[in-house]
């Protein structure tokens, strides 16, 4: 990779922002075009790691109540779901924890200012790539909210990346005719970096299952990451701009070609921060079941932090492992169907079914079973207090951090034991 150009201009813009232009030159794949937008109004706040050094889980409000347990009724869950701990900024969950935040459920935005502190990254979804002509431009400024953030930086440091949405095929970018990318006014609202969700359009695009597509589209990944780190945040010049990059899960207990593997995390490491792995919907309409079963998540794991040649330290602590705090509703027979339900549905589930709540040991996840007014018999799957600290407690025993999706489909009291 060449860097040919890095600038400051203020032409054109108005008179309070520089604005910086990176130009990046790659042979045979995309053009990058950063145009950075720094605002002198942002203050430098200086990142504090805020990793307690030993934290024990069963301190939490939850358990201190008796609450994380396989024997729940659905009267508890209602009478307990929104009762916190009074102390919101104590962090039982040691490291990283990045929470997915989206605008079509907006009790994430409310989440993420009062629970700020658990938080170490919060990922707003707001951007999508797009294809226009031969180059790549990047919407959703219009979801990006300034006052929310304003917010979330007076009252903690939590890292902001947005979420980029790869939306189309973008074929031209991986086969190398395109003229670039625009991602425009990145850094006006003081981001520390992004998150890149790209891997389940490839999948679906066939892109993984063509090894030379397959490699275009990882080095595409390193191009940007490198491009990313050669800038700094505008809060803190020290601070290099960071890439999150989202890969999936194996699709089989046995690790395929276009699976995402150990090879692909090392030869990923240098570009990219951090990889938030998906681990969860295991299950569907079509095979109904557990949404992140232990053993899964476990195998999971396994596969893809497997020691590679003779590197003694596994890239563990770059995997946000993926915690769901959404459930399903799934149809057993009868109909169609059915999908994915989030804690106020789940809630209100309760009250009319007034359901019998089993733990399946297997998968490690609550479900109870109701039927409708046509006698239309449903599955429910949703976490519970017992199901997430089991998963906090995997992803501890690696060294990993979690990813939550998404905090504004959670119960209150799930975020008393991050
Ligand atoms: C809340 O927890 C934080 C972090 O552990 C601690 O520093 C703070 O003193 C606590 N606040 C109260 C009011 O106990």
């Amino acid at each position: 990779m060449e860097i040919t150009s890095v600038w400051f201009t203020t032409k054109g813009i108005t008179d309070s922002k520089a604005k910086l232009v990176l130009h990046i030159n790659y042979t045979n794949l995309c053009t990058i075009i950063f145009f950075f937008i720094v605002s002198p109004a942002i203050s430098v706040l200086v990142y504090r790691i805020k990793y307690a050094p030993t934290t024990n889980p069963t301190d939490s409000y939850v358990f201190q109540r008796g609450l994380v347990k396989a024997n729940v009724d659905f009267q508890e869950i209602l009478a307990e779901n929104s009762k916190v701990s009074e102390n919101t900024s104590h962090r039982h969950y040691n490291y990283p924890v990045l929470a997915y935040i989206t605008p079509w459920n907006s009790k994430g935005y409310e989440i993420a200012k009062r629970f700020n502190s658990k938080f170490t990254h919060l990922s707003p979804v707001w951007y999508d790539l797009k294809s226009q002509g031969t180059g790549l431009i990047l919407e959703g400024n219009n979801n990006a909210d300034v006052g929310w953030i304003s917010e979330l930086r007076r009252s903690g440091d939590a890292w902001v990346y947005p979420e980029l949405f790869w939306k189309h095929f973008l074929q031209n970018c991986l086969r190398g005719r395109s003229k670039g990318i625009k991602l425009l006014n990145l850094l006006d609202m003081g981001y520390d970096g992004i998150v890149l969700e790209a891997w389940s359009r490839w999948a679906a695009y066939g892109i993984l299952h063509d090894p030379e597509m397959r490699n275009s589209a990882l080095q595409f990944i390193k191009q940007l990451g490198h491009a990313l780190h050669s800038l700094s945040s505008a809060r803190n010049d020290e601070q290099q701009l960071q890439l999150v990059f989202v890969i999936g899960p194996p699709h089989s207990d046995k690790l395929q070609k276009h699976d995402f593997g150990p090879e692909d995390l090392q030869s990923l490491s240098n570009a990219v921060d951090g990889f938030s792995l998906m681990t969860y919907d295991f299950s569907s309409p079509q095979n109904p079941g557990p949404n992140a079963p232990l053993k899964w998540i476990h195998s999971t794991l396994r596969l893809i932090l497997r020691p590679t040649g003779n590197s003694a330290q596994g890239p563990a602590h770059k995997i946000f492992l993926g915690i769901n705090f959404y459930g399903n509703d799934f149809v057993l027979a009868g109909g169609l169907g059915g999908g994915a339900i989030t804690g106020r549905d789940y809630l209100s589930l309760l009250e009319k079914h007034r359901p019998l709540l089993q733990w399946e040991k297997n998968s490690g996840e609550h479900l109870f079973f109701y039927s409708n007014d046509d006698n239309i018999k449903h599955a429910v799957f949703y976490p519970s207090l017992l199901s997430i600290s089991m998963q906090l407690e995997e992803a501890r025993s690696w060294g990993c951090g979690i990813s939550i999706w998404e905090i504004g489909q959670g119960l209150d009291y799930f975020f008393d034991l991050l």
